[in-house]
């Protein structure tokens, strides 16, 4: 079983084991013994059902399991002691209410901590539940009739204001760090020279048409995607943006183009956002060869996916054979790009750009001809071999270069079982091939680093975040929301390390700017292909990333999760230089 299947079936087993309790102690409040005795008996089944998929996650990896061994095991202990030995020795059944309600409530307050607050453990979320169960058993204590002893009762008072008051100073005393203010805002363009490419990029809202229908959209020069942005390495590019309309503002950022700091794009971090009327320069040295993107980072959730993105390609020469770009989006629900059909000779070289500008992960499938993976992320890959029927998963943000020499028979692109690029009819079930995993593909190269000099562990999960004006369920690191998560602070020339967890029970497309992370390991098993330098990559529910860098970039970058909507509900931080 995976770990994402083995945290979802805790969670499963968890809310099973709290409904038994609770429904039990409810049939014994109402004298029904047999019920009582079957759902007491299924929650106990659910709780020893729960040791086992806790100490499986205990063992995957402790951040998987640790509020749930130090709160809920504590809990749920204390509740087996209570409830079970009044249980056997029952006469009346009645008497066994109150303490299976009391098993239940620690089964529900324990489930909360892990759905609300999750990793790390903190002693303010096991204080608060341990006097929200408390009250909840006097409450049915009274309501019940039941008179326990003065002191039993008094003592759990005492435990349940104490727990309160200290566990609530503590749930509110302010984030670990506070965030580093960014004061890179109104630093200069770096000189890099003559311009040799100029484009200019106005946004605006637009009305286009995609599959026969006008849709309402955020675009660049009118179109979606915007224009295509293309450099012989060495160029030097300047892109004037310009916004029209768009009154939440804009920006461009070069997504996986390792570009200065000052250009990267990112509102009130290394610039104000472009509001209408304004403009904005950027000016960088195409240095990079590859396939990339660039769009708004200013409410980038709404404005990518209205529309405000487009390619950018870096050539090592102008190109030869056939070149292809396919940026694949869904725009108000209709997907982009329209399939095109061109035939081309056969034997003639060709290479498909496949981008993924959505926030989820795409499915590609090319059907007609063996291919090699060339390039990911813009990186070309070190001995790629031939593949054939097999689908590539790109994250959102991702890019993947394929190549082939054209066969005498037509090839066709599928996205998601959907024809998008082809050379003639081609008709097949990609459905059911197997995907590649780009960790064991290619021929490895030694790790360049063997230690490192920062490490950050990057838990992700969700919870409530209470430290905005409204309190939001909201998407966390270490179990915080941005801006509430600690800025990661390294050196210039530090090799920092970053282990990234999946607790939660969606993926994660995890982007850091202005670096590129080679990838170490994933749950626990060391890549073995070529070395992968990856901007985006998708972070599946139970996994466990490690991936490294070198800080050789100075500024303060983004480091976010790329499904935007995430990202703007709290799963976003910074890292700095020092
Ligand atoms: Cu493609 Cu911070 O984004
Ligand atoms: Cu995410």
């Amino acid at each position: 079983m995976s770990i994402g299947s083995l945290i979802a079936a805790d969670l499963v087993i968890a809310v099973l084991a709290a409904a038994g309790w609770l429904g039990g102690g409810a049939a014994a409040a109402a004298r029904r013994r047999l019920l009582a005795l079957a759902l007491a008996g299924f929650a106990l089944l659910a709780t020893v059902g729960r040791a086992v998929t806790v100490t499986a996650l205990a063992r995957a990896g402790w951040w998987f399991a640790a509020e749930k061994v130090l709160i809920a095991g504590p809990l749920t202990l204390a509740a087996v002691a209570v409830a079970v030995p009044r249980l056997l020795r029952a006469g009346d059944i009645r008497s066994v209410a109150v303490p299976l309600l009391f098993a239940g409530y620690a089964g529900s307050g324990a489930l909360l901590v892990t759905v609300l607050h999750g990793y790390p453990a903190s002693a303010g979320a096991g204080l608060l539940t341990v006097a929200g169960v408390l009250a909840a058993t006097a409450v049915s204590w009274r309501v019940l009739g039941a008179r326990p002893s003065g002191t039993v009762s008094r003592t759990a008072v005492a435990v349940a204001v104490g727990a309160l008051v200290t566990g609530t100073g503590l749930a509110v005393a302010p984030a670990a760090a506070p965030a580093v203010t960014h004061d890179h805002r109104y630093e200069a363009a770096p000189e890099v020279g003559e311009p040799t490419r100029r484009f200019t990029l106005t946004a605006g809202t637009a009305t286009v048409r995609v599959s026969g229908r006008d849709v309402e959209a955020w675009a660049f020069n009118g179109q979606v995607p915007g224009p295509e942005l293309t450099a012989t390495v060495g160029d030097v590019l300047e892109v004037t943006l310009r916004n029209r309309d768009i009154g939440r503002g804009v920006t461009l950022h070069w997504h996986g183009y390792d570009v200065p700091n000052s250009q990267d794009g990112v509102p009130d971090v290394t610039q104000d956002a472009v509001l209408p009327g304004q403009e904005f320069v950027y000016r960088f040295r195409a240095d990079q060869v590859g396939t990339y993107w660039y769009h708004t980072h200013s409410v980038s959730d709404v404005g990518v996916r209205k529309g405000l993105y487009g390619v950018l390609v870096v050539r090592p020469a102008p190109a030869t054979g056939v070149d292809v770009t396919v940026p694949v989006h869904t725009l108000a629900g209709l997907p982009l790009p329209a399939p095109r059909t061109e035939p081309v000779g056969a034997g003639t070289p060709v290479r498909l750009r496949l981008i993924n500008t959505d926030s989820t992960t795409h499915r590609y499938a090319l059907a007609g001809t063996p291919f090699r993976v060339a390039a990911i992320d813009g990186s070309d890959l070190r001995g790629p071999t031939p593949l054939a029927d097999t689908a590539v998963l790109i994250p959102a943000g991702g890019r993947y270069d394929l190549v082939f020499t054209a066969p005498a028979t037509p090839v066709a692109l599928f996205v998601d079982g959907r024809a998008v690029y082809s050379t003639g009819p081609v008709s097949a079930e990609t459905g059911a091939w197997p995907v590649l995993d780009p960790l064991t593909y290619g021929v490895a190269a030694p790790v360049p680093w063997s230690r490192f000099d920062k490490e950050f562990p990057l838990v992700l999960d969700r919870g409530l975040d209470l430290h905005g004006l409204l309190p939001r369920y909201a998407h966390t690191v270490n179990g915080a929301a941005d801006p509430d998560i600690p800025t990661q602070v390294v050196r210039r020339g530090d090799v920092v390390r970053f282990t990234i967890v999946n607790r939660s029970l969606v993926v994660h497309p995890w982007h850091l700017h202005g670096h590129h992370v080679l990838v170490l390991s994933r749950n626990g098993k060391p890549a073995t292909g070529s070395p992968l330098w990856l901007d985006s990559f998708d972070v599946r529910p139970g996994d466990v990333w490690e991936v490294a860098f070198r800080a050789d970039n100075p500024g303060t970058w983004a480091n976010h999760c790329h499904n935007l909507p995430h990202a703007d509900a709290g799963m976003m931080l910074h890292l700095t230089y020092s």
